[in-house]
């Protein structure tokens, strides 16, 4: 039996070095894939996603994903249009969609949502996203793109810069990169440093730097991992003014980054990343945007086979 077979994709914290690497070489299979033999791979199942905030690329790559391997998708994009609306709580929500499914995809504003929904859902739940704590399939799909892009993880120098207090998929990202050698910078304003409680499990793999200052690290860097400022979670607005727009890429900036580097960004982008920085050759957002339709495939594929693939 595959590992992954009705495994539930809660935190990335339990996926090993081992795991990782048989879903990057699942996703390279998948790509290079006969169509008709990938279709084969979910034919008859369906996938239920239930998102209680918005979304574009994580469900849109989900659904993709979902219909490149045969399989169906359905579920809530906007709980103003469901019973939700009404009353009706997380667990009976969860309940029923995991009656009517194969697997779930659940994004969630709270932190601990997805651990709670999949103790209650009957088939395999992943997480899409819950509050501020994690994005696993996004740190995926982002490790996926560096060993995509620079053939290797390990010995790489990586630069996140951004709202590293609040965006979950700078968490998720980290304990993915605990599993390889690697030098991390994080570039972030005093008041958007990553948070301490959860440095805690990182430091022990991890080492990292902090600093407010890109400068220092940028013509060094082989991966620049840029993230948006997560206005919707900042209790109070005039914090948010204070920080927002704080880094902006810029071609001025990048131009001092080395040619063979690459530039990442969860998306969407809001400042952080001016358009004139697109058609630069360290420019790599979208392609990492289209990896993780494959790497999701990838994902389900061996979620929903037992044998695998
Ligand atoms: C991210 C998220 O939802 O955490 N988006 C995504 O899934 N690609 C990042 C963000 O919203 O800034």
């Amino acid at each position: 039996m595959n590992e992954f077979f009705n495994k539930d994709i809660i935190s990335i914290r339990d996926l090993t070095k081992e795991n990782l690497e048989s879903i990057y070489d699942s996703t390279n299979k998948i790509i290079e894939m006969d169509p008709t033999h990938r279709r084969e791979l979910a034919r008859g199942k369906s996938l239920g996603y239930l998102f209680f905030e918005p979304s574009t690329r994580t469900r849109l790559s989900f659904q993709s994903a979902m219909a490149l391997i045969g399989g169906t998708s359905f579920g809530i994009a906007d709980v103003s249009s469901s019973s939700i609306q009404k009353g009706e709580s997380l667990a009976d929500t969860v309940k029923i969609m995991s009656g009517y499914t194969d697997a779930l995809v659940l994004r969630h504003t709270l932190d601990g949502s997805s651990r709670f929904a999949a103790e209650i859902s009957e088939k395999p739940l992943i997480n899409a996203g819950s509050g501020t704590e994690e994005h696993p399939t996004q740190a995926i799909q982002d490790l996926f793109t560096i060993k995509k892009e620079l053939k290797k993880i390990d010995g790489l120098k990586i630069g996140i810069v951004g709202d590293l207090k609040y965006g979950r998929t700078i968490y998720s990202l980290l304990y993915g990169l605990r599993n390889y050698d690697v030098d991390v910078h994080l570039i972030s304003p005093e008041a958007l440093k990553i948070r301490t409680d959860s440095t805690y499990d990182i430091k022990k793999e991890l080492s990292y730097t902090e600093s407010e200052n890109l400068d220092e690290y940028i013509e060094d860097l082989d991966v620049l991992y840029v993230t948006r400022v997560q206005k919707e979670r900042f209790p109070d607005e005039e914090e948010y003014m204070k920080v927002k727009g704080s880094y902006v890429i810029g071609n001025d900036i990048v131009k001092k980054m080395k040619d063979d580097s690459i530039i990442l960004h969860p998306l969407p982008r809001i400042d952080e990343i001016s358009s004139d920085v697109d058609s630069m050759q360290q420019a790599r957002y979208f392609e990492q945007a289209e990896y993780g339709k494959f790497t999701r495939a990838a994902l389900l594929a061996l979620i929903l086979n037992k044998d695998g693939f």
